[in-house]
């Protein structure tokens, strides 16, 4: 049986999805590869969401707005609470990885943070432009001791918005800017770990004195891993005899976790950054955006409770594509218009 299982892998240049996910133990058998397809409980906040394969009852459409197609995109990060630096070096290694090569000119191994981004600038808009390839970070600004508390709401971060604006200076950058704000773990939000890990929207004249499309994250390490670090943490529910969480690519369970919901939430604001560009759905308050399509997939022969085909490095950490300065991470796939299904570079076929 094994042996036949070998033979069957080592002549197929695709194998099935469906015979990996079937046969547990299938990255023992094929010594070539890194791939496995763990099963794990599915994520509490994802599960109603997540489409398997390709679809064409998935109505994504196009409601005439633009896209973040001004190169680069300027992202103006303000961090929220405390953060060490190391852990601010692995988010912004994340977001420098999705331009595909560094100011050396060197790009990252395939399959990459940039070709992951690919799909992404496949969305462009009715004057013909697509989201820009190249995300730079213009800006910075740290808000060491929570200028406006530790409980935010969808509305009280715009004024952390506005604070930032005021003491790093950022300009008013209208043809490339947006902002991005991270909370560290002792900030709780609005519909944090109930219903969001992260959000996105843009800014308004009467709070920040412009509109700009921003993103939001927070860090779930001490609130929710198990909804906002999966899966890298999973349910309680499943402690004791079932699937274990997956090990971290860059060994911290919290940070990890959120690079993923950062690239679902960079890849929504590029492709609907005033909520009025792609989404599905009827109700253009509740969204339905090209990450949320395919949240909890991160490989092919993904969903029922398996999350895909993914790799495994030296040290076990679990990851699907490559970035700069040999970092490694687990980011989400995203809904192609192409295709019209989920798509990641680590793609089998
Ligand atoms: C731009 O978008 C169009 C329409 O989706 C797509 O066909 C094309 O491949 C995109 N170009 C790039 C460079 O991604």
């Amino acid at each position: 049986m094994a042996l036949l299982f070998f033979f069957l892998l080592a002549v197929s240049a695709t194998p099935l999805s469906s015979m990996a996910a079937a046969l547990p133990s299938f990255q023992t058998l094929n010594t070539n590869s890194h791939f496995f397809n763990p099963k794990l409980p599915p994520n509490s906040l994802s599960s109603s969401k997540k489409f398997e394969g390709s679809s064409d009852l998935v109505n994504l459409r196009y409601h005439m707005g633009p896209v973040l197609s001004s190169s680069p995109i300027n992202i103006y990060l303000i961090w929220y609470g405390k953060w060490s630096v190391s852990q601010k070096l692995l988010i912004k290694d994340f977001i420098l990885s999705i331009s595909a090569t560094d100011r050396r000119r060197r790009a990252a191994p395939s399959p990459s943070v940039a070709e992951w981004w690919s799909t992404v600038s496949l969305y462009s808009d009715q004057t013909g432009a697509n989201v820009s390839r190249s995300v730079v970070i213009a800006g910075e600004h740290s808000d060491l001791h929570h200028s406006h508390g530790t409980d935010l709401t969808r509305l009280s971060i715009q004024n952390v918005i506005a604070t930032a604006v005021q003491s790093a200076r950022f300009p008013v950058d209208h043809r490339n800017g947006m902002f991005l704000v991270l909370t560290s773990q002792d900030v709780t939000m609005q519909d944090f770990c109930r219903a969001v890990c992260g959000f996105h929207y843009f800014t308004f004249p009467s709070m920040v004195g412009y509109t700009l499309p921003y993103a939001w994250v927070g860090h779930s390490g001490k609130q929710c891993p198990e909804q906002c670090a999966y899966p890298f943490a999973v349910p309680a529910y499943m402690a004791g005899g079932g699937p274990g969480a997956l090990s971290p690519p860059n060994r911290d369970v919290a940070l990890d976790g959120m690079i993923s919901v950062i690239g679902h939430e960079l890849a929504e604001v590029a492709s609907n950054p005033l909520v009025n560009a792609w989404y599905a759905g009827e109700d253009p308050t509740a969204p339905t955006e090209i990450g949320d399509l395919c949240e909890g997939l991160y490989g092919t022969g993904g969903g029922g409770g398996y999350i895909g085909q993914v790799m495994r490095d030296e040290g076990g950490g679990t990851f699907n594509v490559h970035g700069r300065n040999g970092r490694k991470f687990l980011l989400q796939w995203l809904w192609s218009p192409v295709l019209k299904a989920c798509a990641g570079p680590n793609a089998l076929d």
